[in-house]
């Protein structure tokens, strides 16, 4: 029997992730632990995790995250990008070197709405490392999961539009139905060089409010459909009015100043995370 509804799966989980109203996302990535261990501002997870939740489209972070501090109750309301490629630390000088973490039936079970794989090209684990994308989306895809590529990127890889944009586009040939990347010169070109994929933003270390909310409203304006970001949101010390001016700029097409009075609005009432 034909199925004719072979996409319905990753169609329905993809509106979960990337609201059909805009076609724009606010990704919130705390996935940090999976290599980091307990770092700024994701020490207390649960408290995090309260507090940022309510303003996110969705969470990315990991298994362990969910299950220690995610109430029953509470999962669901936010659609879960789940991170399912790992095994090192920052203890290592080589962190290219992942696996597969996570199974596709823990992703089913788990209902993750997505499921996020590392791609280090260039490094020195890049043939597992895009096989570890691949046999994923060759698995997840079985299931109507779609899958996010991070383009990780080595100490040693410049983050221009030439490397960006060349591991993006092997994560869009690998079948990778969102690819997450960092904002570089001439962003347009990258996004043009994946479209139709969906490309979110990175936000990397914590740099300062305007700067952050500059690189959001330049991922979108060059046709990124939102930011994936994390440590800009949860490091800084008005957190909830970081993540509402991000929602701002990806939702409310707002400039970087109104996200900035939106920001300076929530600033009286804000505390830092731990
Ligand atoms: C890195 O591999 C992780 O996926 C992070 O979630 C990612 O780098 C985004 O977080 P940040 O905005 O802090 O760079």
């Amino acid at each position: 029997m034909v199925n004719t509804y072979p996409d319905v799966g990753i169609q329905s989980r993809m509106n979960r992730i990337i609201s059909p109203k805009d076609n724009r996302v606010v990704m919130l990535a705390i996935d940090h632990p999976y290599f980091q261990g307990p770092t700024t501002g994701l020490r207390n997870m649960s408290n995090t995790i309260r507090t940022l939740m309510p303003y996110c489209d969705c969470l990315m972070t990991t298994r362990g995250a969910v299950r220690a501090n995610i109430a029953p109750g509470d999962l669901g309301s936010k659609p879960v990008m789940l991170r399912v490629s790992g095994g090192n630390s920052v203890l290592f000088d080589e962190l290219s070197d992942e696996r597969i973490t996570v199974g596709i039936r823990e992703a089913v079970r788990m209902d993750a709405a997505g499921v996020a794989v590392s791609v280090f090209v260039g490094s020195a684990n890049q043939q597992r490392t895009i096989l570890n994308l691949t046999d994923t989306i060759n698995q997840a895809e079985d299931y109507g999961i779609p899958v996010l590529a991070v383009t990780a990127v080595g100490k040693d890889m410049a983050r221009d539009l030439r490397y960006l944009a060349l591991a993006s586009r092997i994560c869009q040939d690998a079948g990778a139905r969102i690819v997450k990347t960092y904002f570089c010169e001439e962003f347009s070109r990258l996004v043009d060089s994946v479209a139709p994929t969906a490309v979110v933003v990175a936000g990397g270390k914590y740099s300062s409010p305007p700067d952050a909310l500059k690189m959001a409203f330049d991922s979108v304006e060059a046709g990124a459909v939102g930011v994936d970001f994390g440590r800009n949101i949860f490091q800084d010390e008005n957190p909830v009015g970081m993540i509402k001016a991000i929602g701002a700029i990806v939702h409310g097409n707002h400039t970087v100043k109104e996200a900035m009075d939106i920001y300076q609005e929530c600033l009286p009432r804000a505390s830092k995370l731990e």
